[in-house]
């Protein structure tokens, strides 16, 4: 049977690592013609060989999207590469850690131009070939995206952003057929290299995360192509993430009470 996927053209940003990486891989082996993107030039190659050893097509952009020049580029390269773009995955994004009171003002507007600004100018230039194919455009966000969380709470403020932009683009692109889907991505297990920003913009690679409430990188990414195929407007990944969401819904003085009690350790974690 012909897969969803087959012959449609991807853009996902940030994706020489991570849930990005672990997309590109699951909808290359769909074929879909991807186009993987990133800062790090080397780490972007060793992507795109290993993306074709697994037989994908897959093309590579190394830019910064919080250029908008670097956007133009991007956009410029899938369509000299492939002639389309059906769907555009905003996926990039950077964490923080650090009290508000700590944070130097370059670290809040690096947080917000990656997570929030770079996605939607983005969007903005993809727009009219996503018309074109009556494609998708996601977001990715977090949960800490349905409330302020200690010590992460411009990642939070960021990420809570493309809901309300998630929200208004669905109603301005529905007489066009577009899908504006928003996912809400949980604990996920952390590989090697990943970093956050500390209070003043320094970059900090953090721990390892594992654990039987993580959600493994294969699963995200499969969950993240659901949104698309069936044009969800919003998906929750994982059991854990969906338990969250439950309880942050009906439960929020209850889980008000978990978070601070949660606090202690998210001191430690933002010396
Ligand atoms: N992992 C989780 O637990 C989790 C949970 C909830 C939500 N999310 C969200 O899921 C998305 C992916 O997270 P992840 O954990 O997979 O991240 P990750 O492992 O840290 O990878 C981030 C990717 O984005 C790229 N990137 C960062 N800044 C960029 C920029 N300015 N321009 C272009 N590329 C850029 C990085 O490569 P370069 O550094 O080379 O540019 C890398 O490829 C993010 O939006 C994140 O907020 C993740």
């Amino acid at each position: 049977m012909k897969s969803f996927f087959e012959q449609k053209v991807v853009i996902i940003t940030g994706s020489s690592m991570g849930i990005g990486k672990s997309l590109a891989l699951y909808l290359g082996k769909q074929k879909a013609h991807v186009v993987l993107n990133a800062r790090n030039a080397e780490r972007l190659l060793a992507t795109e060989i290993e993306l074709k050893e697994a037989g994908c097509s897959v093309v590579r952009f190394v830019g910064d999207i919080t250029n908008e020049k670097e956007c133009d580029r991007l956009i410029q390269k899938t369509i000299d590469s492939f002639g389309k773009i059906d769907i555009l995955v905003n996926n990039a994004g950077v964490s923080m850690r650090g009290k508000l009171e700590h944070l130097s003002p370059g670290l809040i507007s690096t947080i917000f131009n990656i997570n929030t600004i770079a996605p939607i100018i983005l969007t903005k230039k993809a727009l009219p070939y996503i018309e074109q194919t009556k494609g998708s455009i996601v977001f990715i966000s977090s949960l800490a995206a349905l409330r302020g969380l200690p010590v992460i709470s411009i990642y939070s403020a960021a990420k809570m952003a493309l809901t309300a932009i998630s929200q208004s683009l669905r109603f301005e692109t529905k007489p066009h057929g577009i899908h504006v889907g928003l996912v809400y991505v949980g604990i996920t297990k952390i590989e090697k290299d990943k970093t956050a920003l500390d209070a003043n913009g320094k970059t900090l690679v953090l721990d390892e995360r594992k654990g039987i409430f993580t959600e493994s990188m294969p699963n995200v990414a499969k969950g993240i192509s659901l949104n698309i195929e069936y044009r969800k407007k919003q998906s929750i990944i994982g059991f854990s993430g969906k338990v969250y969401y439950f309880l942050i819904k009906f439960f929020p003085r209850l889980m008000d009470v978990i978070i601070h009690r949660s606090q202690k350790k998210v001191d430690t974690l933002s010396k």
